[in-house]
């Protein structure tokens, strides 16, 4: 049986649960499927099995989270709620912009409540020639609007009596004639590894979806990442096949290989591609905006691995969809990103195949789900730029120096005594004949970073360099001393990992605001206070405390010397 998967837009005003409800009350035997997602959260998934049509329905409400992403790619069509008495509203203009980035080709524009404003025909002409205007460059292929009243049911399910003047289907109709199909039958053979089952340890066996293409047994497959090639032994499969085309498989091989969960299997006439730098479009779902320059985690089919932003090329203007420029993505917002990963990461161009080129981005700190995006294709500089191989290396550098290099991290708000504790253990360091450098927030703003000023995007970067920039001195063989507000969490962690275990030193330099406002050395709180500096962190931008720093120094309590002791003792175990 034919299968169409649609979704539907809208929201309570535009009578979506109404409608929802119609087409579920008149499917013969609805049947409510508890989906699990990929995440693991259950997506409600109405499935219509009408007995007097060939047509099976699977539907889905636009999700508000991460949800959206495996429901819209699985997506023929999407049914657009406008509410006839508002009109097309920034809502709707956004729904129809990510329907299309999502890849859904073919949409209903279902104008409702048309009851409420006595079926004028003129008012849904104005709607469909505004939804016309706003859709001509999204790429849609069919666009059918329908007027319909989705309480009393017209046209949603049952012919309306009331506008002659409409001649078209009704949704129901629409929905169990309309053509979605595409011409991709003859796809490359793709499988992204979901679990590796190792009940029987002779003979591993690799569960995933096919998610294109076909395979049999005896088959010579390429693992990506990773370029080993083994033919297939066996395949077990739902129906119980040898040959293969979509659907969930276990596959055995005929040798040895190494493989888990995120790589994919693929076919080696058509081997699948690699890269870590990707151009993408990303739609922000969290509060907290996206920023370049913060790690996040991206989950791309079956793999992840961490990924920054390294640039917001633009974002869309959800009314005209002309670009605007842009230093972070809010929430809803859409933009253009370029995506730099950790490793490279085997893919498809969305275009190419949906389940390979789709995204989520995760906050690494809260594992809460911030965006949803696809690829549309990879920059591939990353291969061109090689990490050279250098003969003297960092072991033997800091053996030239009989020391063993390390990074000792401040952080703690502007006040709490950082640069003085800082300034007195490089002191005490170098005294003891040891090479150090200190990087200090005011003296590198002065130069490294003299274009970064103190919005949330800029503290980012400014980490971003000086962590790079320490973790290059500890090659060097240098003791590092960084003295940052660092504010975030999420910074300090990525500065922490670019050092090897035991290299990094989080010292928290601990002072109530209330104590650093006194003391206020440089006369920037009182400013700040008069609103004279924006941004200024602990009255009008947040400082999140350490959770469990190396050292913590209670600059109220302790003097400088002691908190110098402190840092010393720590470091004794380190370098
Ligand atoms: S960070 O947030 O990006 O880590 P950084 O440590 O480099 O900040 O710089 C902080 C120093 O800049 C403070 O010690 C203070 O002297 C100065 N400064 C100027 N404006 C601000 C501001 N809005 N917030 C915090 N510090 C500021």
């Amino acid at each position: 049986m034919d299968a169409l998967h649609f979704i539907v837009c809208g929201s309570v005003d535009d009578g979506k649960p109404t409608l929802v409800g119609h087409l579920r009350q008149h499917g013969v035997g609805p049947a409510f499927e508890s989906g699990m997602h990929e995440q693991g959260a259950a997506i409600d998934v109405v499935e219509h099995c009408f007995s007097a049509s060939k047509r099976k329905f699977i539907a889905a409400e636009m999700p508000e989270s991460e949800r959206l992403l495996s429901v819209a790619v699985t997506a023929d069509l999407a049914v657009l709620l406008v509410n006839a008495r508002k009109g097309l509203l920034t809502q709707s203009k956004r729904q129809s912009r990510i329907v299309s980035m999502l890849g859904v080709r073919h949409v209903v524009l279902a104008v409702s409540m048309m009851d409420i404003i006595g079926w004028d025909e003129a008012a849904f002409s104005t709607i469909v020639a505004d939804f016309q205007a706003l859709v001509a460059d999204l790429g849609f292929v069919s666009v059918q609007a329908i007027p319909m009243s989705a309480l009393a049911g017209d046209n949603v399910v049952y012919r309306g009596e009331q506008a002659a003047w409409y001649t078209g289907p009704t949704l129901l109709d629409y929905l169990e004639t309309v053509d979605v199909s595409t011409a991709d039958g003859s796809r490359p053979f793709r499988m992204p590894v979901q679990y590796v089952d190792r009940t029987d340890p002779e003979s591993p066996g690799y569960c995933g979806n096919i998610v294109s293409g076909h395979v049999a047994e005896g088959s010579l497959v390429r693992i990506v990442p990773g370029g080993a090639e083994a033919r297939i032994k066996s395949i077990a499969a739902w129906q119980g096949e040898h040959e293969v085309a979509g659907g969930a498989v276990s596959i055995t091989l005929d040798r040895e290989v190494d493989i888990e969960r995120g790589q994919v299997f693929s076919s080696v006439d058509d081997p699948l591609q690699l890269s870590d730098q990707f151009e993408a479009s990303v739609l922000c779902l969290s509060g907290h905006h996206l920023v370049p320059g913060r790690p996040y985690l991206i989950k791309l089919h079956t793999a992840q691995v961490g990924v920054t932003i390294t640039d917001i090329k633009f974002k869309l203007d959800i009314d005209q969809g002309s670009h605007l420029a842009a230093n972070t993505l809010e929430l809803n917002d859409i933009g253009e990103v370029t995506l730099y990963t950790s490793n490279p990461v085997a893919f498809e161009p969305y275009k190419q195949c949906k389940p390979l080129g789709a995204f989520i981005l995760i906050d690494r700190m809260t594992g809460e789900t911030v965006g949803v995006g696809i690829i549309n294709f990879a920059l591939r500089r990353a291969s061109n730029i090689h990490w050279q191989a250098v003969d003297v290396n960092k072991a033997a550098r800091a053996a030239l120096k009989s020391q063993k290099p390390a990074c000792i991290w401040f952080t703690g708000l502007s006040g709490s005594g950082k640069s003085t504790v800082a300034n007195l253990l490089e002191k005490r360091l170098h005294a003891e004949g040891r090479h150090t450098y200190l990087l200090d927030g005011d003296n590198v703003r002065h130069g490294l970073c003299r274009d970064l000023g103190f919005t949330e995007a800029d503290r980012v970067e400014n980490i971003r360099r000086v962590a790079e920039a320490a973790k290059l001195m500890v090659d060097a063989g240098l003791i590092v001393i960084a003295s940052f507000i660092s504010p975030f969490r999420a910074e300090r962690e990525f500065a922490r990992s670019l050092f090897e275990p035991g290299e990094f030193c989080e010292v928290f330099v601990d002072a109530p605001i209330e104590e650093c406002e006194k003391r206020d050395v440089k006369g920037l709180y009182a400013k700040a206070r008069l609103g004279r500096i924006a941004n200024f962190t602990g009255i009008d931008s947040s400082y999140e405390c350490p959770d469990s720093p190396e050292v913590r120094l209670d600059t109220v309590m302790q003097k400088p010397e002691e908190c110098v002791e402190q840092v010393m003792s720590v470091m004794s175990r380190m370098c």
